[in-house]
């Protein structure tokens, strides 16, 4: 089975494979029982690996990265899977459409993707949207979160701030996104020095935005 779907999605562009893929995901979460039984069978040969990390329960210690599920359109699907996490974005404040195709190739001989997509992704709104009416959920649900390409840098926080405001009460933890290559700058933010006060504003942002029932921890990656 995986050889035959293997070939129908090397046979599509990447990108075009990456669609299908999530309209797939979309189908199987759109029913709760047929994702809830998916899971069962999914992580029936697993004993109980759960663990509680900063306040959070992790039924599983595999998670999905950030990248997949740019838009948090198949969250369902994703956990039918068996992810023990599910982490959607990287999501900007305002919608953006990314670096210009091609920018992402298969590397076959390497069983790899080069990437250089550029936090394409429908923005902070519509994905907080989506997370508020997510009606399933038997993990944590991260957000991924960055900047706009057209912020200039010494403004960079207020993006990281819009979307704090807009998505920590939605999502169960945020990660700060200051290594993608992909966006020209992004890196710099990783001096301690850059943004100062900036940063302490962020996590005072998101002390407020977190309460004692809904703590969203934070990390940078
Ligand atoms: C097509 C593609 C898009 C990605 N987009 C993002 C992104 O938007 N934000 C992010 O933090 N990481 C992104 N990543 C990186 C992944 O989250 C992940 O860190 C990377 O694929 C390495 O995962 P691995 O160590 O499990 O192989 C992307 C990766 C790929 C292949």
């Amino acid at each position: 089975m995986y050889r035959l779907i293997r070939a129908i999605l090397f046979l599509l562009p990447e990108e075009a494979a990456h669609r299908l893929g999530m309209w797939t995901l979309r189908w199987l979460g759109r029913s709760i029982a047929i994702a809830n039984w998916t899971r069962r069978r999914a992580l029936d040969a697993q004993s109980d690996l759960g663990s509680q990390i900063a306040g959070l329960a992790f039924p599983n210690p595999v998670g999905l990265a950030a990248g997949l599920d740019k838009n948090a359109e198949a969250i369902s699907g994703l956990f039918a899977l068996g992810f023990g996490a599910v982490e959607v974005g990287t999501v900007t404040p305002r919608p953006q459409a990314g670096n210009p195709s091609p920018r992402l190739f298969r590397l076959s001989s390497h069983q790899a993707l080069i990437n250089r997509m550029g936090f394409n992704n429908c923005g902070a709104e519509e994905v907080a949207q989506r997370l508020a009416s997510l009606r399933w959920k038997p993990g944590p649900v991260g957000v991924n979160i960055g900047k706009n390409k057209d912020t200039p840098l010494e403004r960079a926080v207020d993006d990281y701030l819009q979307c704090v405001d807009r998505l920590a009460t939605v999502s169960d933890y945020l990660v700060i996104n200051v290594s993608s290559p992909n966006t020209p700058g992004l890196r710099e933010l990783q001096d301690p020095d850059a943004c100062k006060g900036g940063w302490r504003a962020l996590r005072g942002a998101f002390a407020r935005e977190g309460d004692e029932s809904h703590p969203a921890p934070v990390r940078t990656c």
